[in-house]
């Protein structure tokens, strides 16, 4: 049938007609919350490249946790910012360590919530890359050992869910095996598994003062340009055990977020990263964009496309829109 029988305006006529037949709808439940720690005390420290985005010390932390748990926020993802970087990384395996300081500090504060945290070197090296580096090289299986160890210590402290972000090969399997050695089969995996080498980043790196001191990240974070390299990702982390598989970014990658989606029979997040936000911010600020239709708009974008739940740090503010 076609005009003048079919009229799709007519679904369109009130606010009441277009509630019934919407597709896609967003709940606070649909978020996760990124949260940068770093050591020390008393620090609530704003990152100028993220608007309203803070880094907190970890007694700080559960204070932050609770207000987006308030919001309906089931989960928060954590990254660890440590005083002292070197070669190979050491801080980020230490049983005391910066996220297992805020692991425990959320488990207290805020006992239901899911803490997820991202195990990977580059916040922890003094190089910057997220693995050992060698000749100049990122070597995969050495890493492997240190990303073991780094899991380790978060679940220990009581992460429900270890997501490596390294992107380094055979890392899930690595990963699922040491767990389960050590008793914590009950700890979940979250693949970063689609990692596209992005220039979105950008603000994340200042946040966390991860951006590589030489090269890039190329050597390990996928192409671009890459549909099918994806799926075949997808496909390895789901054999070598992983709960939940990750696109990354998620704005331009809303094709593969849907391939991936029509793939796996595993829950799907996609991250919206800090360039993605910051960039809807900054438009914000020159007037340029609303800037709660155009978060909402961008983030029930990524729903629609398939995924299950969404990394954003409009996570508190979609939230607190949606109530
Ligand atoms: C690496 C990591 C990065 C992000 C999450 N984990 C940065 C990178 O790969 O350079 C980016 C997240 C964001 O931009 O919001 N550990």
């Amino acid at each position: 049938m076609s005009y003048p029988a079919s009229r799709p305006r007519r679904l369109r006529k009130t606010p009441a007609l277009r509630a019934l037949v919407r597709e896609t709808v967003l709940r606070p439940a649909d978020f996760v919350y990124p949260l940068f720690v770093v050591q020390g005390r008393g620090i609530k420290q704003p990152i100028s490249s993220m608007p309203g985005q803070m880094r907190f010390s970890p007694d700080l932390i559960g204070e932050e946790a609770r207000r987006a748990w308030d919001l309906g926020i089931p989960a928060v993802l954590l990254f660890g910012i440590p005083e002292h970087k070197d070669a190979v990384g050491s801080s980020a395996y230490h049983k005391d360590g910066v996220v297992p300081q805020a692991v425990r500090a959320i488990a207290k504060a805020v006992p239901q919530m899911v803490i997820m945290t991202d195990v990977c070197l580059c916040e922890y090296t003094d190089h910057g890359h997220c693995g050992l580096v060698e000749k100049g090289e990122v070597m995969n299986d050495a890493t492997l050992e240190l990303l073991g160890k780094q899991a380790l210590a978060h679940a220990q402290a009581g992460a429900h869910v270890i997501a490596p972000s390294d992107m380094m090969d055979g890392r899930v399997g690595y990963l699922r095996e040491e767990l389960d050695d050590e008793g914590l089969d009950q700890v979940a995996i979250m693949a970063y598994s689609v990692k596209y080498a992005s220039a979105f980043y950008g603000p994340f790196r200042e946040a966390a003062e991860s951006t590589p001191a030489f090269g890039d990240r190329q050597s390990y974070q996928m192409d671009p340009a890459n549909h099918y390299e994806a799926l075949r990702e997808a496909v390895l982390d789901e054999e070598e055990g992983a709960d939940i598989l990750m696109v990354k970014p998620a704005g331009p990658y809303l094709d593969i977020v849907r391939s991936v989606r029509d793939q796996t029979d595993l829950p799907l997040a996609a991250y919206q990263v800090s360039g993605e936000y910051s960039m809807i911010h900054a438009a914000a600020e020159r007037g340029w964009l609303d800037l709660d239709r155009a978060m909402a708009e961008s983030l029930v974008g990524i729903k629609r496309a398939g995924a299950d739940f969404i990394i954003t740090y409009f996570a508190p503010r979609m939230a607190a829109l949606l109530k």
